[in-house]
């Protein structure tokens, strides 16, 4: 069974039969349902398994990860990641749990960029700034499923000019999980127009189980000896800091908590830590480490990509209710997303390391994998 699409009929609390059988030596794809958008379009909701107990589950509306499960050092699996009990909760409005976040991650400045002499308007949803791909980004988008044998591809074809973007644009997310009890999530992305994309996952991790207080105990590493600075807006500046000496070093593990509520103006300007840490090195990397001592439970991240956005889950209010009733409260997750840096569009000075430009011809790849273990 490892690396197989597994039958949905593992969905807690529901009782709903897999749509399809797969003929025998056919593909184990299996959807289920998972609501309806408010127009009536049906959101599919597939499950992988390593087989070995770990399953994630993704929904069709923004290739979004709904649950992933992860052994503790007892051996007991938990929902490591925050998100909805059906799609009407993301519907109605969720900061974006567990979405594929397109066409460009984070900010970007003035919502608006320049490209070969062109200068292009982006929805302003966030303060003067475009967040997340605008108002209709990814995460609001109907993905189509396809099996491809040991994981799930879904597919997003994005108009030339949606959101101000130029081009038309087809993304490619591949999510599969490994017997080594990783979950892989693997971006491909072509277009007919230069454009600009920057596609990220957005998952809400809480170690020690979703709904299961804050996240503040979190031992965290970072592979990264810089970051990004931001202004009020959350715009980087430009400059590359070194993290030494700041609360932003976390070349060594260190309590999410333990520095947080410094009086430090970048701590001040993220209401705790939501910036873009310069990754070290190139290529296929690890880029960060969790570790939650309760559960033993540790999360590594391996990227390409040369940025990590590391956010505490600052703006999470206390007024979403998710999986089984549980109430997120700031600090109740962290998100790491590994991506350029944001912004990356306006910083002539980034373009070799943090290239957010996409040509006809060329492909876009990025690989990101989150690997769970435990320490004893
Ligand atoms: C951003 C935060 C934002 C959050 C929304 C993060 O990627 O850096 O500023 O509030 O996404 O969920």
């Amino acid at each position: 069974m490892a690396g197989v699409l597994a039958g949905a009929l593992a969905l807690a609390g529901c009782s709903q039969q897999p749509s399809a059988t797969p003929e025998k030596g056919k593909s184990q794809l299996m959807p289920q349902p998972f609501g309806k958008l408010p127009d009536g379009t049906a959101i599919d909701l597939y499950t992988l398994s390593n087989g070995k107990g770990m399953e994630a589950r993704i929904m069709t509306y923004g290739a979004t990860l709904v649950s992933l499960t992860a052994p503790d050092k007892t051996g007991k699996y938990a929902d490591v990641v925050q998100g909805m009990d059906s799609v009407d909760g993301y519907v109605k409005g969720v900061p974006y749990f567990g979405a594929t976040i397109g066409r460009y991650g984070n900010r970007i400045g003035h919502a608006q960029f320049t490209l070969e002499g062109q200068t292009y308007h982006t929805p302003k949803n966030d303060g003067d700034n475009t967040l997340h791909g605008g108002v209709q980004g990814f995460d609001k988008r109907v993905w189509t499923a396809r099996d491809t044998g040991n994981g799930v591809e879904f597919t997003y074809v994005s108009k030339d000019g949606e959101e101000g973007f130029p081009g038309t644009l087809t993304s490619k997310v591949v999510y599969s999980v490994t017997p080594e009890n990783e979950l892989r999530i693997e971006y491909t992305a072509t277009t007919d127009k230069p454009t600009v994309l920057n596609l990220t996952n957005h998952s809400y991790f809480n170690l020690a189980g979703q709904g299961e207080g804050d996240i503040l105990g979190h031992e965290v590493t970072i592979l990264a000896d810089r970051f990004t600075p931001v202004d009020a807006g959350l715009i980087p500046t430009g400059e590359l800091k070194p993290v030494a000496g700041t609360p932003f070093d976390f070349t060594k593990s260190t309590a999410i908590g333990a520095r947080i509520e410094q009086k430090d103006q970048q701590l001040i300007f993220g209401k705790g830590y939501d910036h873009n840490w310069v990754l070290n090195g190139t290529g296929m990397k690890k880029a960060a480490e969790v570790y939650e001592p309760k559960t033993g439970r540790v999360m590594e991240v391996m990227t390409d990509q040369p940025g990590l956005q590391f956010y505490t889950g600052n703006f999470l209010d206390g007024k979403t209710v998710g999986k089984g009733g549980a109430v997120y409260k700031q600090h109740d997750a962290f998100c790491m997303e590994p991506q350029k840096f944001p912004n990356s569009v306006n910083v002539p000075e980034w373009k070799e390391k943090s290239n957010a430009i996409l040509r006809p011809g060329e492909t876009y790849k990025q690989t990101t994998i989150y690997k769970f273990g435990v320490v004893k």
